[in-house]
């Protein structure tokens, strides 16, 4: 079992349309996935229909009530889920006096069963309390850049937090790769950021990239993963691609 963090504190790249179609993509290949997600904004658990209004995840970090009640089962088969909760907007006040509170969920994946191949954990769109405890609890961090103008900017700040979380809390924790989303091919710039990115990262730049897609965008409406909102699709051949070349590298 491993555990990815999939992290960047920027808002819309891609962190949501990738942990819940890669997960797909995953199950298609025969792996069980369990899928956190920890953004109060719960995208990825509205996207899979497992919205969940009551405390939820708050109660794990703030009551330290156990994690494995808290997993549901989506509609795709092999993909479990444990729900966002809008209470979570409220968890860094509440942890503020709280010693050793970034390494909750940690401590609670510890116990839980090992059934799953994959535990994605989608972050928000900020480096606080939630992704920090997600980087202390991962083995390793997947990075999706959205590949425009000023996305590398924030680059480099996650990865020294990602150097400080190894070097004080967890010495395991390693870089998986750095996955170009949003790729518009009919432009040079997404592919001279991609070149950029090579030359600074070298191999822990995914070859896949996923392309700029309208059915990407649109398949969180209807409830289901690329994979299954258009099986042949561009989108749903990048996530695949991804997923196989995400298996090579564990
Ligand atoms: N490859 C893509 N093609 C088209 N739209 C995309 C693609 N990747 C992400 N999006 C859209 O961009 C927006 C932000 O993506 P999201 O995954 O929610 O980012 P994050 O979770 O990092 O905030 C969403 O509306 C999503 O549907
Ligand atoms: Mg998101």
């Amino acid at each position: 079992m491993t555990i990815i963090a999939i992290v960047n504190q920027k808002g819309g790249s891609a962190k949501t349309t990738t942990a819940v179609n890669l997960g797909a993509a995953l199950v298609e290949s025969g792996k069980k996935i369990l899928l956190i997600d920890v953004d109060p904004q719960g995208s990825s658990s509205k996207w899979l229909k497992a919205s969940n209004t009551k405390k939820g995840l708050y109660d794990v970090f703030a009551e330290n009530t156990s994690i494995s009640d808290k997993i549901i089962e989506t509609g795709i088969s092999g993909l479990s889920i444990i729900p966002s909760s809008p209470w979570l907007i409220g968890i860094e006040k509440a942890l503020a006096s709280e010693v050793g509170a970034e390494t909750i969920l940690s401590r609670q994946l510890k116990q839980i069963s090992t059934n799953w191949d994959y535990i994605l954990i989608d972050c928000p769109p900020a480096l606080g309390i939630l992704s920090l405890n997600a980087l202390v609890a991962a083995d390793e961090v997947l990075v999706p850049l959205e590949t425009r103008v000023m996305a590398l900017d924030g680059l480099a700040q996650l990865l020294r937090t990602i150097d400080t979380v190894k070097e004080r809390l967890n010495p395991n924790l390693e870089i998986n790769g750095i996955v170009p989303c949003r790729v518009d091919k009919r432009t040079r710039l997404s592919l001279d950021i991609i070149d950029d990115l090579k030359k600074r990262f070298n191999g822990k730049v995914y070859k896949s990239c996923i392309r700029e897609t309208v059915k990407l965008a649109e398949c969180p409406s209807f409830g289901i993963p690329i994979t299954m909102y258009d099986s042949k699709s561009p989108g749903a051949q990048d996530y695949r691609s991804l997923a196989k070349e995400f298996v090579g590298r564990n």
